[in-house]
């Protein structure tokens, strides 16, 4: 418990208790997009069909360590086939193993594709038996600019809600949100989502978004929905595809209860630690490189 297992997930998670944790909040690598320089590490198989074979033998036995009513929150982003996904890793000069790939293999698709992995991960999960609850999206208001001139600029990644059963552990009131009106034309609504030429989508007369389906409990809050704006934080420590401690937090709140434990097999530097111990829960990580230990241990020294 509170523990760091350092190796390949494949072999350590048939290692853990069967039925011994609430949640599993995870990231794990994403097709071909960065190289962790460790030998087995997931990511860089030839083709997407590789990858997603793992990723779903991965969860089966995450399936096993799971509790009855446990979830599992998976955090995944898209790529183009083809296309080099890096980012900007390799300006990092102490961080030799975690460089950047060049190209995404096309794999069967077209250069230029989207390869749609997280939905592609996503079916072949549900297909081996899990129940595929939600698509959170995570809209990251402060992306980079990228060089594109033929499409819109990728600002969201994806948060897969999956539960091992029908029923499960699922605190709503933890992560309820506080009710917002939004300024708009109430045109847009009354004609279905159809506004006409001329009208602009935000210039109009305020109207309150408090309509049908949509009103505030006696708290002034309501259900989480299902688009989270959070902006990318900058990890300082040595990793850079670290995900933001407030896109944990939620999924922690609402997928457990204090001192439960929660799971992370893709640990990396340990946010799901960080908001484990935050939220005064127990957590276990798995991840296969070694450099990456001292790491958890850094940000966990602010709560000693
Ligand atoms: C996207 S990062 C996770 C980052 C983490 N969520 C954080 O906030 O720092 C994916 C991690 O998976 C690890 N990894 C890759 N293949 C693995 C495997 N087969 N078993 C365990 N960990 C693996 C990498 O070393 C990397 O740290």
């Amino acid at each position: 418990m509170n523990n760091l297992l350092i190796g390949d997930c494949r072999n350590i998670l048939p290692t853990l208790e069967t039925k011994s944790v609430q949640c599993v909040v995870t990231s794990p690598p994403y097709y071909n997009l960065r190289d962790y320089g460790v030998t087995s590490q997931i990511g860089q198989e030839a083709t997407y069909q590789e990858y997603i074979e793992n990723i779903v033998d991965v969860f089966r036995e995450v399936k096993r360590v799971l509790k009855d009513d446990g979830t599992v929150w998976l955090n995944l982003g898209d790529s183009y086939a083809g296309s080099g996904q890096g980012g900007n890793l390799s300006k990092n000069k102490k961080l030799k193993s975690m460089t950047p790939l060049k190209r995404t293999p096309l794999a069967g698709l077209k250069k230029k594709d989207l390869i749609g992995i997280p939905w592609r991960v996503a079916f072949a999960l549900q297909e081996d038996g899990w129940y595929l609850r939600q698509d959170i999206i995570w809209h990251k208001p402060n992306v980079m600019p990228e060089a594109v001139k033929d499409r819109c600029t990728k600002s969201h990644e994806y948060i897969f809600l999956l539960s091992k059963h029908k029923n499960y552990y699922f605190d709503a009131e933890a992560i309820k949100e506080p009710v917002v009106s939004i300024k708009g034309n109430n045109k847009i609504f009354r004609n279905g989502g159809v506004y006409t030429k001329g009208q602009s989508y935000f210039n109009s007369k305020k109207i309150e978004a408090e309509t049908h389906g949509n009103k505030p409990n006696e708290s002034g809050k309501r259900n989480k929905r299902d688009v989270w704006i959070i902006p990318t934080h900058p990890y300082k420590g040595a990793h850079f595809a670290a995900f933001p401690l407030g896109l944990v937090i939620p999924c922690v709140l609402a997928g457990s209860r204090e001192g439960d434990v929660i799971l992370d097999p893709f640990f990396g530097s340990g946010t799901v630690a960080e908001a484990a111990a935050l939220l005064n829960r127990n957590w276990l990580g798995i991840d296969i490189n070694p450099d990456y230990e001292p790491l958890y241990k850094q940000r966990l020294a602010l709560f000693a």
